[in-house]
């Protein structure tokens, strides 16, 4: 698939009304690991313009639900979708989540995050890097035991030190290069798979009782500040 690839995939996701051509990214790892199940909950980090929401939205269906998290505004409507604009570096999910009344723990926690590119190669790397440990954190603090996390992460020297501190939180680790990644790009995918929760660590808070349930809380044209 090298030869116009771009054009390739971007068509084949203008066809198919996905709003990025990432979505087969996705589709890729969920088609070969499994992932993505009726009834899950999804945290989408990195969510905009929205195709691994799409994709995600229709895999779970009406009983699942995504909350998907980005600095853009994300423009798409989804039934089973909230759609946060905000700075993960900053942002107090919990209280969201206590907000918007989604309680945690999430079936999968998944980062497409990627830096605006400096075209500084380090910086770029570091920068990437750097999103991935905060996706982990993430994970460790609202993913369920046995849950699913996939973090993109710009190859580089970091790559081992990444892997190095997924291993022991996962039973399965699975490291790809999806077919639809462009020629020239480096990313690359970590899935860990069947996460391994702390025993001692306590169950997340559920929201207040009086919180409204998350699947009135549709998302309409805009994206809801943090
Ligand atoms: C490749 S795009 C994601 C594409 C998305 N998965 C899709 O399928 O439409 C990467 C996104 O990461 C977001 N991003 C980068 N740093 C972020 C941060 N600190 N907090 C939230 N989002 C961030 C960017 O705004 C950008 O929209």
């Amino acid at each position: 698939m090298a030869y116009n690839q771009r054009d390739y995939f971007f068509k084949k996701a203008k066809a198919e009304n996905y709003a990025a051509r990432s979505i087969f990214k996705l589709e890729e790892m969920d088609q070969r690991f499994k992932l993505i199940r009726p009834g899950m909950k999804i945290l989408d980090l990195g969510a905009a313009p929205g195709s691994w929401a799409q994709y995600s939205s229709k895999q779970v269906g009406k009983t699942g639900r995504v909350l998907g998290i980005d600095l853009q505004p994300i423009k798409i409507t989804l039934p089973n979708a909230l759609f946060i604009m905000a700075d993960m570096r900053q942002l107090d999910l919990a209280r969201v989540m206590e907000k918007h009344g989604i309680a945690p723990p999430f079936d999968i926690v998944m980062s497409d995050m990627a830096p605006k590119t400096t075209g500084i190669k380090l910086t770029d790397q570091m920068r990437s890097v750097e999103l991935c440990e905060l996706a982990l954190e993430t994970a460790e603090k609202f993913l369920k035991h046995n849950g699913h996390f996939i973090c993109k992460l710009f190859h580089s020297e970091e790559f081992e030190r990444f892997r190095a501190l997924m291993k022991p939180k996962f039973k399965i680790i699975h490291i790809l290069r999806p077919e639809s990644t462009r020629k020239e790009s480096k990313e690359i995918f970590l899935v860990g798979m069947n996460y391994i929760a702390p025993k001692s660590a306590a169950a997340p808070a559920a929201p207040a009782a009086s919180a409204p349930a998350a699947s009135a809380t549709p998302v309409s044209g805009k994206s809801d500040p943090a």
